[in-house]
C-alpha cells in the first residue's frame, strides 16, 4: 500500500497535521519509534491502520533514554530507508524531529516512571525509563487524541506508558501489539543487526526458554522456582551474561517469590547479553501463545494465528 506521505520535522507542523486530520473527521493512529524500522514496526503500523483512518509514525532516537556507555552513538539510523518503509506501509505522516526540536530548552522537565521503573530493567539502566516516559509524554502531547500502538517486546515500557496515560488523563488509547518474531523464534529488534551468526544462534535460547515455560505452564506447572529453573537451563549456557530472568505480576511487575506459585497469569521476562548485545524478551504465561514448539529436541515455529492486540 502506498500513501501520500508527509514528512514533518517541527513539533508544530506535526501537531497541525494531526489536528487537521481529526478536524476532517479522521481517527488518528500513532506509532512512536526510534527508527531502523523492521517488520515488527510494520506490524504496529498495520495495527494502527486497522484501527484508525490516519496513521502517523515518529522516528526519534531519544538521547535521554540511553544511559552513559549505552549504544546511543551507534544505534542504527537510516531515515531515508525508514521513509521508504513508511511510504510502503501506508503511513500518512512521518515525524522526524531533531534533538533540539524535542528538547528546545534542555531536559529539565522530566516524567518519573515511578514504581514500575524500579524493577526488571530499571535498576540496570539508570534513567532509561525516565527518558522513555518523558519523550513518550512529549510525543503524545503533540499527537493529541489518538490510538498509540506499542510492541509488547518492551513489556515494562508498555506498562509504564499505560500508567502515564491513565495518571495524566491523556486522551490516548494505548494498544499493546503481540511480539513479532523471525521464523526461528527470535523477537524482532533493531539491535539484532549487532549479532554475529554464532551469537544469533545462541540468542535462540531465549524464545526456546519462553516456549519451554509456556509448555510447562499449560501442563499445569505453577511453581515459580521450577519455571525459572527450566528457563535457566537453556539460557545460562547461551548467555554471555544474564541481567535477569523473572516471573512477575503481569501489571505491577513485582517479582513473584521463587518459593511461591503463580496465581492467574504471570509475566516471564528475560534480559541477557549475547556477546555485547543486550536482548530482552517475554511471555505472559496463561495468556500468550508459546513462541516455538519442541518435538524430539527440534524446535519449530507454531502456525501463527495472528494473536489479538490488547488495548487499554
Ligand atoms: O520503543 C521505542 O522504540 C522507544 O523506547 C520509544 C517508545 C519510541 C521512545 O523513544
Amino acid at each position: 500500500m502506498m500513501a501520500n506521505l508527509t514528512k514533518a520535522t517541527t513539533a508544530s507542523s506535526f501537531r497541525d497535521l494531526l489536528s487537521r486530520a481529526r478536524s476532517r473527521g479522521a481517527s488518528v493512529g500513532f506509532v512512536p519509534t526510534m527508527g531502523a524500522l523492521h517488520e515488527g514496526h510494520c506490524a504496529l503500523v498495520d495495527e494502527a491502520r486497522r484501527r484508525c483512518d490516519f496513521v502517523a509514525v515518529s522516528v526519534f532516537v531519544n538521547p535521554t533514554q540511553f544511559a552513559p556507555g549505552e549504544d546511543f552513538a551507534r544505534y542504527p539510523r537510516n531515515v531515508e530507508r525508514d521513509e521508504g518503509v513508511c511510504r510502503q506501509a501506508g503511513v500518512d505522516v512521518l515525524f522526524v524531529p531533531s534533538v533540539g526540536e524535542m528538547y528546545p530548552d534542555g531536559d529539565d522537565t522530566k516524567i518519573s516512571a515511578g514504581a514500575l521503573a524500579e524493577v526488571m530493567c530499571g535498576p540496570l539502566r539508570p534513567g532509561h525509563f525516565e527518558g522513555v516516559a518523558t519523550v513518550v509524554t512529549k510525543l503524545l502531547a503533540l499527537a493529541g487524541p489518538c490510538t498509540a500502538v506499542f510492541g509488547r517486546k518492551d513489556y515494562q515500557q508498555l506498562q509504564i506508558i499505560k500508567r502515564i496515560v491513565t495518571d495524566l488523563h491523556l486522551p490516548v488509547a494505548v494498544v499493546g501489539h503481540p511480539i513479532v518474531r523471525d521464523s526461528d523464534g527470535l523477537a524482532k529488534s533493531s539491535r539484532n543487526v549487532y549479532l554475529s551468526p554464532d551469537e544469533r544462534r545462541r540468542a535462540l535460547a531465549i524464545p526456546r526458554a519462553l516456549a519451554r515455560a509456556a509448555r510447562a505452564f499449560s501442563e499445569g506447572e505453577r511453581r515459580v522456582e521450577v519455571l525459572l529453573r527450566g528457563a535457566h537451563q537453556l539460557l545460562d549456557p547461551a548467555a554471555s551474561s544474564i541481567d535477569y530472568v523473572t516471573v512477575a505480576h503481569p501489571t505491577n511487575l513485582k517479582p513473584l517469590a521463587p518459593e511461591g506459585c503463580v496465581e492467574g497469569t504471570a509475566l516471564l521476562a528475560v534480559a541477557m547479553r549475547v556477546g555485547a548485545t543486550r536482548l530482552i524478551d517475554n511471555i505472559v504465561l496463561g495468556e500468550d501463545p508459546a513462541p516455538l514448539t519442541e518435538s524430539n529436541g527440534r524446535w519449530s515455529a507454531p502456525n501463527q494465528s495472528n494473536p489479538a492486540s490488547e488495548a487499554q
